[in-house]
């Protein structure tokens, strides 16, 4: 079901497109394009959103958005290579903060969430991105001398602990992995680090994981590189329950979990999804990699759950289908604008809780669209950096909800020429692989399934919200079609012969 299309197809398909601008009336889906890891800024000017440009100052305007959208990691203690949380020590970065921030989408931007807002559906959970507006301001203060202003402007600082957070709320349960320690410098670890016993005894639902790693590098910035500030790179994982002589889990029991990755967010489970962690459960380590990165460095993985009410049950089942190629990949070496397709036909009604396009360092950028009959919905695009993997996470009423029969498609962007700076040699070519010098193209995003009565009851809640017939979700497309029970209309159709 998944195919990754030849360049061939791709002309054919281009060749089509130019025709088709010609000969016929505008298509439906609008221009996807493109692999450009830098495009143009993302420069507004003040005065048309009605803003004074001279009048923006520190105090007023540029600390509030830097406490909501930047001082989580750059403070004192977080994970970025310096703190932004005083006046004196933003002034110096001020150029700097316009530009990444002006990035917005693609390799480099800050905060790093590449969503694209021109595109799409835009109401994601934990979304730090910025306005429109919010660039200009940043942009009118930094070209204006950086102004302070009047410090009784200020908001009042935010308290961060040092022990590091979890942004999930505090866990009901912690599970610790061995210590492990890398060298100053060696050849990557791969491996699987074995099972660690949860220690319930009695079903839980899991509404959150959040994975974190815990090491004695000092959490005074030391190193420059998000790299730099770990040892584990990723590690895949399943839960299930231990076997009878505990050495092994239950096959059958046995499901994989969100993967842990460095800068990647928590998992939020949907309301109506929570997974469960039975009663003598464990989790397999199964597939680590760990780098040495510069220093000796001892350090532990730390699996944070926060559980469903012991009562609770789950409504809607994880979907079971595969977005992406792994394997069969050609990446020639210098080569901008390379494009990766893959289509599954959706067998159930589905609605998807999160997007996380996954490819290696040659990728920039990743669009998920939705195809059902003539049409053609592109859900979302979002830049990729191979330094920051994301999850996107769909707000709850804004999800799409697509119909069984819907043929879901990703795009991979790829750039292997000097202008990604995230390649080690872009001389090489490259195949699929594990390693980030190979490449990978797939959406680890997850989604679930829902009934026929699931998907009607989740679309009436989402037109119950819409103001009027005119109003347009992307994500619903079928949510003002004629309410007619789809099953009862196919077995009647069925019993006339009129099916086909
Ligand atoms: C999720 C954590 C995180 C968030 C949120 C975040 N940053 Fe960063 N930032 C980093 C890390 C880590 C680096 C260094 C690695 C890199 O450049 O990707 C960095 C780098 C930077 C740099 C470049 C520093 C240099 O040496 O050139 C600037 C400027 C910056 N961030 C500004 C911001 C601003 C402004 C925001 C909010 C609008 C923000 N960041 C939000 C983690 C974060």
């Amino acid at each position: 079901m998944n195919t990754i299309q030849p360049c061939r197809m791709l002309l054919r398909l281009a060749l089509l497109f130019l025709l088709g601008a010609f000969l016929a009336p505008p298509l439906s889906a609008q221009s996807i394009a493109g692999s450009d890891p830098h495009p143009d800024l993302h420069l507004y000017d003040a005065a048309d959103f009605g803003v004074d440009p001279s009048a923006v100052t520190f105090a007023k305007d540029i600390a509030p958005i830097l406490q909501r959208s930047c001082q989580n990691c750059h403070n004192p203690s977080g994970g970025a290579p310096m703190s932004l949380t005083t006046y004196d020590e933003v002034r110096p970065w001020a150029q700097v903060i316009k530009n990444r921030t002006a990035i917005r989408d693609r390799m480099g931007a800050m905060p790093p969430f590449f969503l694209e807002k021109d595109i799409g559906i835009q109401e994601f959970k934990y979304d730090p991105t910025l306005s429109d507006e919010e660039l200009a301001m940043i942009q009118a203060w930094a070209d204006n001398g950086a102004p302070r202003g009047d410090p009784a402007d200020m908001p009042p600082p935010i308290a961060f602990d040092k022990t590091g957070r979890w942004t999930i709320g505090e866990p009901d349960l912690v599970v610790r992995s061995a210590e492990f320690t890398m060298p100053e410098v060696a050849a990557d670890w791969w491996g699987d680090l074995g099972l660690v016993p949860t220690g319930l005894t009695e079903d839980r639902y899991v509404k959150a994981v959040e994975v974190r790693e815990v090491n004695d590098i000092p959490v005074d910035g030391s190193a420059s590189t998000v790299g730099g500030r770990y040892i584990f790179h990723h590690m895949t994982y399943s839960v299930g329950e231990l076997n009878e002589d505990d050495t092994a889990l239950d096959p059958e029991t046995s499901a994989s979990f969100p993967i842990h990755e460095v800068g990647r967010n928590a998992d939020m489970f949907p309301e109506k999804a929570g997974r469960l962690l039975s009663a003598n459960s464990a989790l397999h380590l199964r597939a680590a990699h760990l780098h040495a990165n510069g220093r000796e460095t001892t350090g532990h993985l730390e699996f944070g759950f926060v559980f469903h009410p012991k009562d609770y049950e789950p409504e809607y089942r994880r979907a079971r289908f595969l977005l992406g190629n792994g394997t069969d990949i050609d990446v020639p070496p210098g080569r901008s604008n390379q494009e990766f397709h893959s289509f599954t036909v959706l067998q159930q009604h589905t609605k998807i809780v999160a997007f996380e396009p996954h490819l290696h360092a040659p990728g920039t950028r990743m669009c998920i669209e939705a195809i059902w009959g003539g049409n053609h919905f592109t859900l979302n695009c979002v830049g990729y950096d191979h330094n920051w993997v994301k999850q996107y996470v769909y707000e709850d009423d804004a999800a799409p909800l697509l119909p069984k029969g819907t043929i879901l498609h990703i795009v991979g962007f790829l750039d292997t020429t000097d202008a990604n700076e995230n390649l080690a040699d872009n001389r090489n070519w490259a195949g699929g692989g594990r390693r980030s010098v190979s490449n990978m193209f797939i959406d680890l995003g997850y989604s679930v399934e829902l009934t026929e009565e699931q998907f009607q009851a989740e679309m009436a809640e989402r037109r119950a919200k819409m103001k009027s017939r005119n109003d347009y979700d992307v994500g619903c497309f079928l949510c003002w079609a004629p309410v007619t029970d789809m099953t009862s209309t196919i077995a009647e159709e069925e019993e006339q012969g009129g099916g086909r």
